[in-house]
């Protein structure tokens, strides 16, 4: 048993939109995807970090969710900012629809073991808004992750993994109100993706900082490959 992360997927079986272009890292990463995340056992957890799916809508994202519903284990998933299939206020249906075979979290959690597992989309400042309507996504952000603990701490947990999409810090910053989030609930674990390309890698942290492990999750980082976060 063990617990994986991955993000990025960026599938299209059923959008013409495949991510082959993008240079040798996406490089047969469907067939990647496919080999590693098929090696997972059934009571393994992988928790997919966003950016799913091409497809605009739920019909459009059939086949992709289809595909990562045939992996073994349990499959939670994360919002990202291509998710368009997704209205966070909706999330309840989603795990409706999806019962027992695909777990969404959004102002929700889940357990693994003594852990709960929190999370929310995030953001950071890539400068393509202005700053007062990044503050206001973020701000929102921020309110639904720590929605997120309020259900963890409700039911007893005080031990976390936090998921991001986003990097937890915009590019020059070293803090953030999700890190700090995530510096005061003690929280052992943050796993993002969002960045891709060789260039992007280094965007925010990874590895250990001020107690707490960093991980970039996004799969071309990986080659494809979800990392074990816990045993
Ligand atoms: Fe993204």
């Amino acid at each position: 048993m063990a617990l994986y992360a991955l993000g990025d997927l960026h599938l299209s079986f059923q959008a013409d939109k495949s991510m082959e272009a993008f240079g040798d890292l996406w490089h047969h990463y469907v067939q990647k995807i496919d080999k590693y995340c098929g090696r997972l056992t059934a009571d393994d957890t992988l928790v997919l970090t966003g950016d799913h799916s091409w497809g605009r809508n739920l019909a459009q994202c059939a086949t992709d969710l289809k595909f990562i519903e045939s992996f073994p284990g349990r499959k939670i998933l994360l919002r990202g900012n291509h998710d368009m299939f997704w209205d966070a206020k909706k999330t309840q249906q989603l795990n409706d629809l999806f019962k027992d075979r695909l777990y969404f979290l959004q102002n929700n959690f889940f357990s693994y073991g003594p852990y709960a597992l929190v999370g929310t989309k995030g953001y950071c400042y890539e400068g393509l808004d202005t700053y007062e309507h990044f503050e206001k996504i973020r701000d929102r952000e921020v309110q639904r992750l720590q929605a997120s603990f309020d259900a963890a701490v409700a039911s007893g947990y005080d031990r976390f993994i936090m998921f991001l999409h986003y990097p937890p810090t915009s590019i020059g910053e070293f803090s953030s109100p999700f890190t700090e989030m995530a510096e005061s609930y003690g929280v052992e674990h943050v796993v993002y993706s969002h960045c891709h390309g060789r260039e992007r890698f280094g965007d925010s942290y990874i590895g250990e900082v001020n107690g707490i492990e960093y991980h970039l999750v996004s799969g071309d980082y990986l080659g494809f490959k979800p990392e074990r976060i816990l045993k």
